[in-house]
């Protein structure tokens, strides 16, 4: 299936836009393909759903299963682009309450360094059987290692020299104080390619595996990727959206919009606007330039941030996820007193209200004076997961490139981390002092 993502917008006419960044888009696009942008060497994520390695797919799907079997708690550690790409995913496609019984439960650490949050998920997770994902790209992030260490301990006390058949590390493939670990301890491993940063690294096995154990098919949020690929190819802004959404989001930054919500109607959805938070994020903010991302979940947030969406400075756009097609449904039951007084809701469903209440709200934020792009998904599956997955990072490549910075690194992230190494008296840091 193509053409999985409809992109609708109104604010500036398709020609106009054609007129601003046709030609520009067109010699990135160009660069892209030879390799000659700046930062062209982590354009390894552009090609990863056609060229993922079968074997090691194969590895990742017999690795799932074998944890799926030993655990009942798989702890998956990371930061960044090393927990939010599987995280979302996960959200987005599993059940609100409870979970399914033939698939573990799936927790996270390493993203913070809350003490009260890892002594209870210590408490949690004893009694059960466990396994520990740990995912570093450098190997020697801060808050994962420091995560790492105590969790590889809780395993060395639980379960003596069987604990290695329970701990798989995922880094880069001969760099990096986990590697040496990983291979001292005789870990299974995974690699992180070279090639491919950590927020675009959802789709190798940094997000395939913990995705995979939590019992979604990774096969088809690599079939749906892939035909996003196909789908993208194109250098034209006519027929390209995703570069349409990268044109379009330079115009309004240029028209002095500098904040992008992204918004959905999906609760779930809410974790997938955190990786698109850091996708975004930290791939445009630098040089003193950007848009800064920023998210919300309505119709919660339109009794919050709602207010000031809509009547606050005038330098935010937003945009719109929908899902067309929807997982279940709930019909409004009629009553005989009608003491709530709404009867009149009783031949819809929740779902339709939903719907009904995104179309208000595009309408009264438009006429609020916010710029809006509409973008309609076919269903919550895993499939149209990997797709949209694609669709941003392709957006955000082009649309980075455009703004004029290297979407790929990210050196103001280094400089809290010389801070606290400096503060916490790390061996090398101290005489910065
Ligand atoms: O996108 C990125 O590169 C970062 O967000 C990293 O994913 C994050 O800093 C974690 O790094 P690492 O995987 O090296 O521990």
């Amino acid at each position: 299936m193509v053409n999985a993502i409809t992109f609708n917008q109104t604010h500036i006419a398709q020609e106009e836009l054609e007129k601003q960044f046709g030609e520009k888009v067109q010699h990135i696009h160009k660069q892209m393909i030879e390799g000659t942008s700046v930062g062209a060497e982590f354009l390894g994520w552009k090609q990863l759903p056609n060229e993922i390695d079968q074997e090691e797919l194969n590895q990742v799907l017999a690795t799932a299963e074998k944890l799926r079997k030993s655990a009942d708690v798989v702890v998956v550690i990371g930061v960044g682009g090393s927990y939010l790409g599987a995280k979302a995913v996960q959200d987005a496609l599993s059940p609100y309450f409870g979970k399914h019984e033939d698939n573990p439960e799936v927790i996270f650490a390493g993203q913070n360094l809350s003490g009260t949050y890892m002594k209870q998920l210590l408490q949690h997770i004893d009694g059960k059987e466990v396994a520990v994902i740990v995912i570093s790209k450098s190997g020697t992030t801060t808050e994962p290692a420091i995560a790492f260490r105590i969790l590889l301990e809780y395993m060395e006390n639980r379960y003596g020299a069987a604990m290695k058949d329970r701990v798989v590390a995922i880094t880069d493939k001969s760099k990096g104080a986990l590697r040496e670990l990983a291979n001292r301890s005789g870990f299974t491993t995974f690699v992180v390619p070279d090639d491919v940063g950590g927020r675009f690294s959802v789709l190798t096995p940094v997000g395939l595996l913990p995705i995979a154990v939590a019992g979604i098919d990774i096969l088809q949020l690599l079939e749906g990727a892939k035909d996003a690929v196909k789908e993208y190819t194109s250098s034209e802004l006519s027929t390209n959206s995703a570069y349409q959404y990268a044109a379009l989001r330079n115009h309004l930054l240029n028209e002095g919009y500098n904040i992008e919500i992204l918004a959905s109607f999906t609760p779930n959805f809410a974790t997938f606007h955190e990786w698109w938070k850091q996708l975004f994020g930290e791939s445009e903010g630098k040089d003193g330039k950007g848009i800064y991302p920023a998210s919300v979940a309505y119709p919660t947030d339109l009794h919050s941030l709602g207010q000031y969406v809509q009547d606050g400075r005038r330098e935010i756009f937003e945009t719109f996820v929908q899902f067309k097609e929807t997982t279940a449904n709930c019909a409004i039951p009629t009553t005989e007193d009608n003491l709530d007084g709404l009867n009149y809701l009783s031949d819809k469903t929740m779902n339709e209200i939903n719907d009904v209440t995104l179309q208000a709200t595009m309408q009264a934020h438009q006429d609020g004076g916010v710029p809006l792009i509409h973008l309609t998904v076919g269903k919550k599956d895993a499939y149209h997961i990997g797709y949209i997955i694609y669709f941003f990072e392709m957006a955000c490549a082009m649309s980075a490139y455009l703004l004029g910075v290297n979407p790929f690194d990210q050196p103001g992230v280094e400089e809290y981390k010389k801070n606290i190494f400096r503060m916490l008296e790390k061996p090398g840091f101290v005489e910065e002092k």
